[in-house]
């Protein structure tokens, strides 16, 4: 009994430890995407969270290199079922399949803490044309249901992750109070939050001040995207609004109080901001509103009509170079970390105010120091223009543009960098720094002031991603990821 205290005490105390901070347990989480040509191994990227104390992780997926790397880590972790599935679970047998697959599977002592399920991400965002508008809800209640009937019903909640754009103030009245859901889907909306709240789930929404200004058009005013209060402020009822993020979500508040769930749980899943490809993605912006965030979570202020503790993700972990750009060229600049798990820029994610530089990831391994660029003895460069263009579409030419990191590049450090890009991606293959002769591999680092010309990471061997589906007996499993840490 002594015994049980004892351990009970030191586990106590150690989860506090890690905890570190203002956030007590509950803690801040990130989320951890991984559309990436070159990826960080997962065992990396776990080791890397602990060394941070980051003990929430959202994923996209729930892709099984990175749920073994996380077992037995004691983070609790949101898995995700992409939009392109959602249509699948509207089968129950199918959601019950993945449940089994994707959860029950990692459901046992020193397996993977699965807290939450996003069923879709944003699926009733309007550049999908109602794509997902009748599926979304029937997958929820099918991987809730299906998640009661493997018996994890009680502690693993299923969620969807919704875009900002699903509720707004009307136009003629633009104060949080008067938020209200999208009228075209007030009926998914109001089927979705009932449901939410017989299971005891959370409403969970992303919210992108960064967005606020670069869709703004230079109409919405800058400071009012951060929480230093320098700006007019709003004023909605007596009560002052100086920063979108809290009008925002004041919105939702607002919006669920309409159709009577004014008490629901509200979870962030996604909010940050973006260090490259646009003027408004820097490291000093970037900076800015960390330090106006953070330590207001870690004060668990909340908002004015929601004061206190409010469960919040950063987007994201680490910069993904294969996103779509369609959004723009920013969305490959998120991450808290670059590409290889080194920090971008101090911070104290326990909500204090000691900002010092994250610790990086341990044990990266980098391709040689082998750069592509346009070859000096070059003399006809007539096809460079569709060459360098070639380059940037299959490559990553997001920090070129205007406001980026590596606008400052004359023509011909542009093609510097756009082959080399190609040239990374590519694993460096020699064939790939060719570009018709225009094209040379040098092992100077070609990098310029604020403009880095990277080496790729060496890529993880593709083997491991096939993944075998054999239903291990426990024992087995338990040994398996033993061998894994
Ligand atoms: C489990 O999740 C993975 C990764 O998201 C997915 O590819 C797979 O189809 C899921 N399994 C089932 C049985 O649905
Ligand atoms: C949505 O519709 C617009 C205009 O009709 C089209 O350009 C776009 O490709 C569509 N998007 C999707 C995801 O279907
Ligand atoms: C969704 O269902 C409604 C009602 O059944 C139907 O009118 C509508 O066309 C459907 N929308 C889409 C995009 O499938
Ligand atoms: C919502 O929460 C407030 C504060 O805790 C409480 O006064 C109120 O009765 C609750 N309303 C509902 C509908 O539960
Ligand atoms: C700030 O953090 C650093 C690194 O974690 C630590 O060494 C230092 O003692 C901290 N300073 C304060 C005032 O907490
Ligand atoms: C370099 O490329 C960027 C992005 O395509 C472009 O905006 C810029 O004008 C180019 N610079 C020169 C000198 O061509
Ligand atoms: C290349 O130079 C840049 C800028 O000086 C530096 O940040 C970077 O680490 C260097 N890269 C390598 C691989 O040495
Ligand atoms: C370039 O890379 C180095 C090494 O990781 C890093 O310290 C530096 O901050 C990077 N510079 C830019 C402008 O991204």
């Amino acid at each position: 009994m002594l015994k049980l205290c004892v351990w009970v005490c030191l586990m106590v105390l150690f989860c506090w430890v890690l905890g570190g901070g203002e956030f007590g347990v509950e803690g801040l989480g990130v989320n951890w995407g991984a559309i990436a040509t070159h990826k960080l191994p997962p065992k990396v990227v776990v080791q890397m969270l602990k060394d941070n104390g980051i003990q929430k992780v959202k994923l996209f997926d729930a892709d099984e290199s990175a749920l073994k790397a996380l077992a037995g880590s004691n983070i609790e972790v949101m898995v995700a079922i992409p939009n392109d599935q959602l249509a699948a679970m509207n089968d129950f047998d199918r959601a019950k399949k993945w449940v089994k697959s994707n959860i029950t599977r990692y459901n046992f002592d020193g397996g993977v803490n699965i807290k939450y399920v996003a069923v879709g991400n944003e699926p009733f965002l309007k550049s999908y044309n109602n794509s997902f508008l009748n599926v979304t809800f029937p997958a929820l209640q099918n991987v809730q249901n299906a998640l009661n009937d493997a018996g994890v019903g009680d502690t693993i909640k299923a969620t969807v992750p919704l875009n900002a754009d699903v509720y707004n103030s009307p136009e003629d009245n633009p104060v949080p109070s008067s938020g209200r859901f999208r009228t075209d889907i007030t009926d998914q909306m109001t089927q979705i939050v009932k449901f939410l709240d017989q299971h005891k789930s959370p409403f969970t929404v992303n919210i992108y001040p960064f967005l606020s200004l670069y869709y703004g058009e230079g109409e919405f005013p800058v400071n009012y995207a951060f929480f230093d209060g320098d700006t007019t402020p709003v004023i909605d009822n007596g009560i002052q609004y100086t920063n979108v993020f809290d009008a925002n979500l004041d919105t939702l508040v607002s919006a669920l109080k309409s159709i009577g769930f004014g008490n629901m749980t509200i979870f962030v899943g996604e909010v940050g901001w973006p260090t490259d490809g646009d003027q408004y993605a820097t490291m000093e912006m970037a900076v800015r509103f960390y330090n106006g965030l953070l330590p207001r979570l870690g004060k668990n202020i909340g908002t004015p009509l929601r004061p206190g503790y409010i469960e919040v993700y950063l987007f994201g972990l680490m910069d993904e170079d294969a996103k779509s750009i369609l959004p723009g060229n920013f969305e490959r600049h998120w991450g808290i970390f670059r590409y290889d798990g080194q920090p971008k820029f101090p911070l104290d994610l326990s909500g204090g105010t000691n900002n010092t530089l994250l610790v990086a990831a341990q044990g990266v391994t980098y391709m040689p120091n082998k750069w592509c660029a346009l070859n000096p003895n070059a003399k006809d460069l007539s096809k460079l223009a569709e060459n360098v263009e070639y380059a940037c579409t299959n490559g990553d030419c997001t920090s070129l543009g205007y406001g980026s990191s590596c606008n400052g590049l004359d023509e011909k450090g542009n093609a510097s960098y756009a082959f080399n890009t190609y040239y990374q991606m590519n694993n460096q293959d020699d064939s790939s720094c060719n570009f018709q002769g225009l094209a040379t591999v040098t092992t100077q680092n070609i990098s310029q002031a604020n403009c880095n010309f990277t080496i790729q990471l060496v890529p993880l061997p593709s083997s491991s991603a096939t993944g075998r589906t054999v239903t291990l007996a426990l024992p087995v499993l338990v040994v398996f990821f033993a061998l894994l840490l």
